[in-house]
């Protein structure tokens, strides 16, 4: 009995996976789509900035993820965003630097992917100032998914779902590389995180969920280590470059590579701190492998003399003079940024 049911399912699923869409009529619309997110947000943050050229809607969204998710953007049909972005990780990478599809390696380490809906500016070295724009990049970059848009189109175009998916989504069967560019956007502006256990004591008043170990780490965090000068607010991240004192020489510009201008040399992106716990290794090229490392980077390892060096780092550039117990205690609040939700959210997951 139970044999024969999994064998009905397994038709049905086979037959689901083959079957093409049924086409909606003319006068079908996107549903415009609001992200969820707890209201005290909006205390702290402007409403989630929109796309004026790219209003989220409920399909584009649904089809975004399966872009995300399509290891056919990849020239050998291997790779998809989400080999380099893993859910788990925080939309991040383990590898120090990932694997593009033939296993050529670059020297960045890859990036979480959260709540960027507020973010202006992307990559290391902000380099696209549009998710748009930065979703353009890897489908090409040759050690990524080295591909071409002709050919993405036109597998694309070929499949039995995806120029339905786009005319929902769209109101355009014709597939091009900015309306790719466009779903994958809105399925990262989908991407927020804000239910962590910090969130909890720290904007939800609920006193008794950290410990004396979390509660006297985030003390560190908010005077001692003056961590919040630059991973700010909400956000845990101002947006801003700045150097954090990692290098005296820079093997890699950072920000100075995007201005040419010689004063914006080894500055990066100040990433959030968002699910810190999951996204190691650390820095723009992952250096660091666990929290306790990148902690000892602020409390003895800064380079003084490193050209650049932000001027938030006045107060703790001589280093933190953190006891071994006070360390521990810092890398303790740091994992309270884990929202376990956002991880193992579905409507994240992989769709296909
Ligand atoms: C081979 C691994 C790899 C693949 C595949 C990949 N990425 Fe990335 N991603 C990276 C790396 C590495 C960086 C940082 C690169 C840099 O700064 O130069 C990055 C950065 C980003 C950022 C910037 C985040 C921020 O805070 O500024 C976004 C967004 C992003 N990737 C989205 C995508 C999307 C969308 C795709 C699929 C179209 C994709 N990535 C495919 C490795 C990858
Ligand atoms: C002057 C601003 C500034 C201050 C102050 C600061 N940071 Fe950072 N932080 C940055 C920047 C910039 C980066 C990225 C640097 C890079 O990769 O080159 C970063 C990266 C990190 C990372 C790695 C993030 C990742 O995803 O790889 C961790 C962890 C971190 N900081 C923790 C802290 C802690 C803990 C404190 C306080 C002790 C602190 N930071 C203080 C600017 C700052």
């Amino acid at each position: 009995m139970r044999k024969a049911l999994f064998l009905m399912l397994a038709t049905l699923l086979v037959f689901a996976c083959k079957k093409s869409i049924n086409p909606v009529d003319e006068n079908f619309e996107p549903i415009p789509a609001t992200i969820d997110y707890p209201s005290w947000v909006s205390v702290y943050l402007s409403e989630m900035p929109q796309n004026i050229s790219n209003p989220l809607t409920k399909e584009g969204i649904a089809l975004g993820s399966l872009l995300f998710y399509e290891t056919q953007l990849s020239k050998n049909n291997t790779q998809s965003c989400a080999s380099c972005h893993q859910q788990a990780n925080g939309f991040s990478d383990t590898s120090r630097f990932s694997s593009g599809i033939d296993g050529s390696k670059g020297d960045r380490n890859a990036m979480a992917i959260v709540n960027l809906a507020w973010s202006k500016s992307f990559f290391w070295d902000g380099r696209r100032t549009t998710l748009e724009s930065q979703a353009y990049d890897p489908v090409t970059n040759p050690i990524e998914m080295n591909n071409d848009w002709a050919t993405v189109v036109d597998r694309l175009s070929k499949n039995s779902k995806y120029p339905e998916l786009f005319y929902r989504a769209f109101k355009t069967r014709k597939i091009d590389s900015n309306l790719v560019a466009k779903a994958i956007a809105q399925f990262e502006r989908s991407l927020v995180s804000f239910n962590s256990r910090f969130d909890k004591y720290y904007f939800e008043g609920d006193t008794t969920i950290l410990n004396e170990q979390e509660k006297n780490g985030l003390s560190i965090f908010f005077n001692k280590g003056d961590c919040n000068h630059c991973h700010s607010d909400v956000l845990l991240s101002d947006d801003a470059f700045r150097n954090n004192g990692l290098d005296k020489q820079f093997t890699d510009k950072g920000r100075g590579l995007v201005t040419k201008d010689a004063t914006d040399d080894g500055k990066f992106k100040v990433v959030s701190l968002r699910n810190i716990e999951v996204t190691a290794p650390y820095m723009h090229d992952g250096r660091f492998k666990t929290l306790e490392e990148a902690v000892s980077h602020y409390n003895e390892g800064i380079h003084k003399d490193s050209p650049n060096m932000d001027d938030n780092m006045q107060k703790i550039i001589s280093g933190i003079q953190l006891s071994n117990q006070e360390k521990l205690d810092l890398v303790a609040f740091l994992k309270t940024f884990t929202d376990q939700q956002f991880l193992t959210n579905k409507a994240h997951s992989n769709p296909h």
